[in-house]
């Protein structure tokens, strides 16, 4: 049986979809075998495949389904992949859709939430976690849940102020954090990740960073 790892943040544009992609290039160059289900219907990452498989690129099996059907297919899905990573819809309140969301995280293993290093974002995920605790509540304590940083400005105080504020977080920070370059948007829009950049890139080595915390707290 695999590891279903998703990625859920009710607020738009803090590199869920990103960071989904990311992970799976990771996890595939590792050997794994790895599959992708995009429950927003904006569909990111089977735009992220298609541009892949176009290139040539190896790229995950792509699920799209953003009924509430979801986690059945994430089950079956565990059953064939070392690895099921799930990229949420935003917006998912305001739209009426924690049914979807609901669902998600019923199946998942470990849930991952991308946050921008801002206490409005932090704020931000009451919500989600009510969804989260209430499950949580009545399976002792799955999905494991953590928080991370994403898009962090280095040379800034951003990730020292954000950790500082991590006792009013509902869940644990990794301790890597995604950085803020222009090399993530510039890789994955031609269906790859910062992983085929040369190994002086720092955003390269934050990924790898981040992907092995990401592995070992998942293990
Ligand atoms: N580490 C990063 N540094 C800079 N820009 C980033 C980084 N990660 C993602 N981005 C860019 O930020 C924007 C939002 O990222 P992404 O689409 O992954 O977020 P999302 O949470 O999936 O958004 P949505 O809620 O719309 O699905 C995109 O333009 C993306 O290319
Ligand atoms: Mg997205």
């Amino acid at each position: 049986m695999g590891k279903v790892i998703s990625f859920i943040n009710d607020k738009g544009g803090v590199t869920k979809s990103t960071s989904t992609v990311s992970l799976a290039t990771y996890l595939m160059a590792e050997g794994a075998r790895v599959a992708v289900v995009d429950v927003d219907a904006r569909h990111s990452c089977l735009d992220w495949a298609a541009v892949a498989d176009n290139n040539g690129h190896p790229t995950p099996l792509m699920v799209g389904n953003s009924h509430s059907n979801a986690g059945n297919q994430i089950l079956k899905l565990k059953e064939d992949y070392d690895y099921v990573l799930v990229d949420g819809m935003s917006s998912f309140v305001t739209s009426g859709r924690r049914d979807v969301i609901a669902s998600i995280i019923k199946a998942s293993d470990f849930i991952l939430i991308p946050s921008l290093p801002n206490p409005f974002d932090l704020w931000a995920l009451a919500e989600l976690t009510d969804m989260i605790k209430s499950r949580q509540e009545i399976t002792g304590g799955l999905p494991k849940t953590w928080i991370f940083g994403s898009a962090v400005r280095d040379n800034t105080n951003e990730w020292k102020d954000f950790v500082k504020a991590k006792d009013e977080a509902p869940f644990p920070l990794l301790t890597t954090y995604l950085p803020y370059s222009v090399d993530f948007p510039r890789t994955t829009g031609q269906g790859r990740s910062p992983l085929v950049l040369p190994e002086s890139s720092k955003s390269r080595q934050a990924l790898i960073a981040w992907a092995q915390e990401v592995k070992e707290i998942t293990q």
